[in-house]
């Protein structure tokens, strides 16, 4: 993808976290853009840096961790990775509006969920008392709060998790951001609520053209849910492409064994690989080769001495891209039922 296409375009992201005891990559080698009206998702098991990765670049993480980032993240014309602090600050929820894992984290328990909103919409458009309160409680209805009106004066602890996620959402969209990062939003909510709520993002990117990052350890919501899916390994893009490319012709054992897990894809002729056992390595002493190595069934000893690049998968072409070049040495094998 070239810059100009890219609404949100990341290259060559390597992010270093160093604590008092330890200092780890958290993210080698990244890259990956955004177009509007685009979802993409990432995906990949706890720890392997999707929200390093995605929050890194905005300022947004931990305290108590010195971070040390390289590479370019460009929004608007300008990079994130070279701008000042306040710049960046000044990006966040105006251009990029974030939905945490955790809405508490976002919401101040002391004070009622509608008067939060409507702040946030003061804030980023200017507007005066009373339109903010209407434009808030026209956000709750759109993102599917029944009785909006009545939820306005509602304490956060009065609302279910899911309602609570859908206030998030509304205070992620109140800047009217042109890119939404959503973090797992949907982990700790049971599995209807968490369909309606990937739904819901669905339905906000197709009407307002949002360009849309879904952050989740779940490979089967991506394929409803999003065009685009970066694989994420240890750090490391193991695959990445069109959605219905990954997941239909899987060129990395590890995407292959991310479906395997996942039961609808076991099924019909998407019988694609073997669940993957064992667990990522520690990042703190890495092996000059693979990632995967340790896990992969297919590991040949050249795995081990080089990293893999990024190839165009033969099958699909464009923009279909796998590290893993026993798989590219090889015909991707596909069962046709
Ligand atoms: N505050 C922190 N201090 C030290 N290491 C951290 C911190 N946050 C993340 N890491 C490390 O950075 C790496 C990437 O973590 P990250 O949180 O991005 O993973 P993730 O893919 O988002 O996982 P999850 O699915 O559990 O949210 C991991 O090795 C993790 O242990
Ligand atoms: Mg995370």
């Amino acid at each position: 993808m070239t810059s100009s296409q890219a609404i949100y375009d990341v290259h060559n992201l390597v992010i270093d976290l160093h604590t008092t005891t330890a200092s780890i990559r958290a993210v080698d080698g990244v890259s990956f853009g955004i177009r509007p009206g685009e979802t993409v998702a990432v995906v990949g098991e706890s720890g392997s840096g999707k929200t390093v990765m995605t929050l890194g670049p905005l300022g947004l993480l931990p305290e108590g961790v010195r971070v040390d980032i390289r590479g370019e993240a460009r929004a608007e014309g300008g990079d994130l990775l070279t701008m000042n602090s306040r710049a960046v600050s000044a990006l966040r929820g105006r251009y990029f509006g974030v939905v945490f894992q955790d809405p508490m984290s976002a919401l101040n328990p002391m004070l009622k969920v509608g008067p939060q909103l409507a702040a946030q919409i003061r804030r980023f458009r200017g507007a005066d008392k009373t339109t903010a309160k209407r434009e808030a409680i026209n956000l709750l209805r759109r993102t599917g709060i029944p009785d909006p009106e009545d939820r306005f004066d509602r304490y956060p602890h009065e609302m279910s998790g899911g309602m609570l996620q859908r206030v998030m959402i509304a205070l992620a969209l109140a800047a009217r951001p042109p890119v939404l990062i959503a973090d797992e939003p949907t982990t700790a909510l049971d599995a209807t609520v968490q369909a309606q709520i990937l739904e819901l993002l669905r339905q906000i990117q197709r009407e307002d053209g949002i360009a849309v990052i879904l952050i989740t350890h779940d490979i089967g919501a991506v394929a409803a849910a999003a065009d685009r899916v970066v694989v994420l390994y240890a750090g490391q893009v193991a695959e990445q492409g069109a959605v219905m490319d990954v997941l239909t012709q899987p060129a990395h054992p590890y995407t292959r064994g991310l479906l395997a897990s996942v039961p609808d894809f076991r099924s019909g002729n998407r019988i694609v690989g073997r669940e993957i056992s064992g667990s990522p390595p520690n990042q703190i002493k890495l092996s000059p080769g693979c990632r995967f190595a340790d896990r992969c069934p297919l590991v040949q000893p050249e795995c081990r001495v080089h990293r893999p690049l990024l190839e165009t998968v033969k099958q699909s072409g464009g923009d279909h891209l796998a590290a893993c070049p026993v798989i590219a040495a090889t015909e991707v094998e596909h069962v046709v039922a």
